[in-house]
């Protein structure tokens, strides 16, 4: 079963479909269970996590990824389609711009970020070589041309910790490191996924400049009316996937 975790701007328990079902999952990671919503999408039951809660209530260093994760695991998802907002560094991402990262650097600290963490669980040294899933970028990106959404299928994830933005000195270090883009919820998500074996990659919208790039001012107004603007093309994204992977 494939599952969509949304992020900012992908909110709505309803996005992917009215009458979604609702199902609460219990995990070892939190008190609270884990509230995944099912819709049918073109026709297939497609599980969504909104990852800052409905409402958008979470900031992403305080959300309980281990719980997300183990919580659609439960679920018997095999593979997550990710949408991540991010401030875009690369030409190619411009505010708008969609991007399927192929490599991730991590810069966030304090994050609970392993499912390996004491004496009675078995020692993971996950491969993270190539941190997301290349079938399934391969799928993406495939939709993408079929559907006709310009994407850009390359670039380096830079995950920071917020809640606040960057300075313009981190981002130009994040650009030397080699980093395309900033987002802020792609780790510890992206290694959990690969230490509970699924299959998990993301589609990056860009939402403004990162920091320091352009003289716009990034507020959660001028991030909101971009992602007004994207989410038709993301949606187009997943059903392609969606139907691609119920074949
Ligand atoms: N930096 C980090 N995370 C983000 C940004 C950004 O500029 N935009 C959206 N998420």
């Amino acid at each position: 079963m494939l599952a969509v975790i949304g992020g900012t701007g992908l909110s709505d328990p309803e996005i992917l479909g009215p009458h979604a079902i609702m199902h609460s999952i219990s995990t070892p990671y939190a008190d609270k269970a884990v509230e995944i919503y099912i819709s049918s999408r073109s026709g297939v039951q497609v599980p969504f996590l909104p990852r800052h809660g409905v409402g958008h209530k979470c900031p992403p260093h305080a959300i309980n990824y281990r719980a997300n994760l183990w919580a659609l695991k439960e679920a018997g998802v095999k593979t997550i389609v990710a949408v991540n907002a991010v401030g875009g560094i690369h030409s190619a991402l411009a505010p708008g711009g969609i991007a399927v990262p192929e490599q991730i650097i991590d810069y966030t600290w304090g994050r609970k970020h392993s499912f390996c963490d004491g004496e009675s669980d078995a020692l993971l040294h996950i491969d993270f070589t190539h941190p997301f899933d290349a079938r399934l970028r391969a799928d993406i990106v495939a939709g993408a041309l079929e559907k006709d959404v310009p994407i850009w299928p390359h670039g380096v994830y830079a995950c920071t910790q917020g809640p606040r933005l960057e300075s313009a000195a981190e981002v130009q270090r994040i650009k030397r490191d080699g980093g395309d883009m900033i987002g802020m919820t792609g780790m510890p998500e992206a290694a959990l996924a690969r230490e509970l074996g699924i299959a998990y990659a993301s589609i990056a919208v860009s939402v403004n400049w990162a920091a320091g790039l352009s003289n716009e001012e990034i507020t959660l107004a001028s991030i909101g009316r971009v992602l007004d603007t994207s989410i038709q093309k993301v949606l187009l994204l997943i059903d392609s996937v969606v139907l691609r992977r119920a074949i």
